[in-house]
């Protein structure tokens, strides 16, 4: 049985950088008061990148996906197995990968998307590195992507300063040794109300609520309980200690969370990769972005054992350790 490694991380980020003072400015235009201060001492974000009006998730997706597939040394013709996760997708159907799969001029392998908000792509990885132990793929490009600003109610100060776009991708690949040691995925939809956009089309309408709405506070308490159970479940499988894992690149949410879950982990901060400063929640496609940041600074280095953690709507949350 082949295992899967990863072979290339790339990330893609929309030029536009709106600092916390901008958009508190912005926002005081509509009535709606915020500042630096609060975003920065609650959250740890200072900035996001926001996108154009013109630009869509395949598009961040599909530069991303480009970097990794660079960095991995494959072209259009060797990815037989394309996931996008996201929760904003550029149409109804068809799918994200479908439409970044043309823009990459990939004409052959199966190509879908997977909706688990910012659990998103643990999800997507999760399902590739099955794919290609199963024998049913052997070059999987994975691909966290979202433009959650379109999706983000600007008169809502509880959730519009927590969200920013981007993409990032990975390119998996069979190999004989492993790459991912274990992964493991949760979801638990009693607890659906918590973070949700409830809105649906309907005969040509939106019907009800389209905005992200989240309870912050359960959201938090949640994420820190579940994350960290799922980091000794991962680990245990694996047969690693959490005192082998070099570097952790959870969801980028709120450093807060991230804070408590160290503590609880007994994983110090320095090897925890934060990159919400800079980029805010970019939902499904935060842990590959960090993921890609880590590897291109120098500090995730080939050998290196990083436990990623991805939790958000649904509920969802998931771990996924991996040797690169
Ligand atoms: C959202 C979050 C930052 C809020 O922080 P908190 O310390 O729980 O703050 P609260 O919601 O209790 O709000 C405290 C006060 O700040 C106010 N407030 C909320 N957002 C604000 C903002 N952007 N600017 C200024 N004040 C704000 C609230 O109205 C409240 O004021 P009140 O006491 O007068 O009603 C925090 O709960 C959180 O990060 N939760 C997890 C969110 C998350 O990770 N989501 C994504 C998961 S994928």
């Amino acid at each position: 049985m082949p295992y899967a490694k990863i072979a290339g991380t790339g990330g893609y980020l929309p030029p536009r950088v709106v600092s916390n003072d901008d958009l508190a400015a912005e926002l005081a235009t509509r009535g709606v008061e915020t500042s630096d201060e609060w975003i920065t001492e609650r959250t740890g974000i200072r900035q996001r990148h926001i996108a154009g009006p013109d630009v869509k998730t395949s598009m961040l997706a599909t530069e991303a996906a480009k970097i990794a597939m660079a960095d991995a040394g494959v072209g259009p013709t060797d990815i037989d197995l394309l996931i996008v996760a996201t929760s904003t997708p550029d149409v109804i159907f068809p799918s994200t990968a479908c439409l970044v799969q043309a823009q990459l001029g990939i004409r052959q392998g199966a190509a879908f998307d997977v909706q688990a908000v910012c659990s998103g792509f643990v999800y997507a990885l999760t399902t590739a590195d099955a794919f290609i132990q199963a024998g049913r793929a052997r070059t999987a490009l994975v691909i966290g992507a979202e433009i959650f600003s379109s999706i983000l109610d600007w008169d809502d100060r509880r959730t519009c300063v927590l969200f920013g776009d981007g993409a990032g991708a990975v390119v998996l690949k069979a190999a004989d040794e492993p790459g991912i040691l274990a992964a493991e995925l949760h979801a638990d939809g009693s607890q659906q109300g918590i973070l949700c956009a409830n809105g649906r089309i309907e005969a040509g309408q939106v019907v009800g609520d389209p905005f992200v709405r989240m309870d912050g506070q359960a959201v938090f308490k949640m994420a820190v309980n579940a994350l960290s159970k799922s980091a000794h479940d991962v680990c245990r499988s694996a047969g690693v200690g959490l005192a082998d894992v070099d570097w952790m690149v959870p969801h980028q949410a709120n450093v807060r969370i991230l804070n408590f879950l160290g503590k609880k982990l007994g994983i110090p901060t320095e090897k925890i990769v934060i990159t919400l400063d800079q980029h805010a929640n970019t939902s499904a496609a935060s842990v590959p972005l960090a993921l890609d940041v880590a590897r291109r600074d120098g500090r995730i280095k080939k050998g290196d054992v990083v436990l990623m953690q991805g939790v958000g709507g649904g509920f969802t949350w998931g771990s996924v350790l991996a040797r690169m």
